[in-house]
């Protein structure tokens, strides 16, 4: 079978958020770069993810000129609250940082970039199969894959892996020079989409005695909420109501009386996870997003994380393509890694905080009270939590 070759800068593996996102942010550079994508742009747009984003990631958005919509239709946060079965704490991020969140559907932030991608000139390519890395250890790494029948090769001078936990791209590192740390947690987060307006203008994370729940939202007249299950659970034994019934008691009957039930527009149930492949570079290849790490949902980091990686690689490349910088790029994995750290920390400790752990006693149980106890009543550990939801400095 011949093959069609041809050429770029920066392959990027990937269309989430953190491969167009690159993609935006290098042809703002005028780096020339391709993104590479197995599934349909469709396809790309029905998974539904997490929604808060923190100001770094709004202004990389402001940045590249894409904000106008999601400052439209994005809802500024100035707060959460943590709620313990009995009391709510009010986490005031605005008073304790100065910043706001801004409550905004990861979906609609790819629909966003995706949009922007033909009239700005960036190429994506999507259905690609097969998708291949090779030679990454050398200068000249390239990319094969099939698209429609045909086989297909382009030459780079960097790839860049934003293809997702279950990509190839963190696969090709060789498994003598990488190590990845993991946690995996004996719990999924049930999630439930519908068209009602949220029970609170504020997002709810409850742990009470039955688990977790979460109150957030998209919009005005659409709520985002889940529960705990244990992995076991399978959704086809969750009726909408069942689910209802559960968020009423786990939120708490304050937050159940103002509770609008309505049919699910999606349901499903995602394992959670703490992980991260070090070193995030390994020769030509550097890795970015879920590619490289993997943060439990309870701290809303895991697109705010992709989006920093993103912006210290955009930084890093641009540096190599235009003043041939090699530094920068030898550089990136160290300081994509300190701030990924800091945010699997707070992820894990907020995850840890507010769950009921099948394993855990009543000593386990008594550290969680005193914990929400302190952040209750000392303004230090609340600003401690706002920096950290917040978004810790890029
Ligand atoms: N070839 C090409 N593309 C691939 C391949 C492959 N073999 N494997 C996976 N991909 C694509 C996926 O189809 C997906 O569109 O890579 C993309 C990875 O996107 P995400 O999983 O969204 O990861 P990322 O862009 O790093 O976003 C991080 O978004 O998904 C959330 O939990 C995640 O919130 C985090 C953030
Ligand atoms: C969501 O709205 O989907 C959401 C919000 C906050 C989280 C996780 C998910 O911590």
């Amino acid at each position: 079978m011949t093959t069609t070759t041809r050429r770029t800068a920066v392959a990027v593996i990937g269309a989430g958020p953190a491969g167009l996102l690159l993609g935006h942010l290098l042809r703002a550079e005028g780096v020339d770069c391709v993104v590479i994508e197995r599934q349909s742009a469709d396809y790309v747009l029905s998974r539904i993810r997490a929604g808060v984003l923190e100001q770094g990631t709004v202004g990389l958005m402001e940045r590249l000129g894409l904000d106008a919509r999601l400052k439209a239709e994005g809802l500024p946060h100035g707060g959460f609250n943590l709620a313990d079965g009995e009391r709510l704490i009010r986490i005031d991020v605005a008073a304790l940082t100065g910043q706001c969140v801004t409550v905004y559907g990861q979906t609609e932030l790819t629909r966003d970039l995706m949009d922007a991608a033909a009239p700005r000139g960036l190429e994506v390519i999507y259905e690609a199969g097969e998708v291949a890395l090779h030679d990454i250890d050398s200068d000249a790494p390239f990319v094969t894959y099939a698209r429609d029948g045909l086989a297909q090769r382009i030459d780079a001078r960097i790839i860049v892996g934003c293809d997702g936990f279950h990509g190839p791209s963190r696969q090709a590192i060789p498994a003598s020079v990488g190590r990845a740390f993991e946690r995996v947690y004996p719990f999924g987060w049930l999630g439930i989409l519908a068209d009602v307006a949220p029970c609170n203008h504020e997002l709810i994370y409850a742990n009470h005695e039955r688990g977790f729940a979460l109150a957030s939202m998209r919009s005005a007249t659409r709520s985002r909420y889940y529960v705990d299950v244990p992995l076991t659970e399978r959704i086809e034994d969750w009726s909408d109501d069942r689910i209802w019934d559960e968020l009423a008691v786990r939120l708490g009957p304050e937050a159940a009386a103002r509770m609008t039930r309505g049919p699910a527009i999606e349901k499903s149930i995602a394992p959670l996870r703490s992980f991260v492949f070090e070193p995030m570079r390994h020769g030509s290849l550097l890795l970015c997003g879920d590619s490289a790490h993997i943060v439990p949902p309870t701290g809303a980091k895991g697109l705010n994380l992709a989006a920093s990686d993103v912006h210290y690689a955009a930084e890093a490349l641009t540096a190599f393509f235009r003043h041939n910088d090699a530094d920068a790029i030898a550089g990136y994995s160290a300081r994509a890694l300190a701030r990924v750290w800091k945010s699997e920390r707070f992820s894990w400790s907020l995850t840890k905080l507010m769950h009921r752990f099948p394993d855990d006693g009543p000593f386990e149980r008594r550290m969680q009270v005193a914990e929400l106890d302190y952040i209750a009543s000392s303004e230090a550990a609340q600003r401690a939590i706002a920096e950290n939801y917040v978004g810790l400095p890029v």
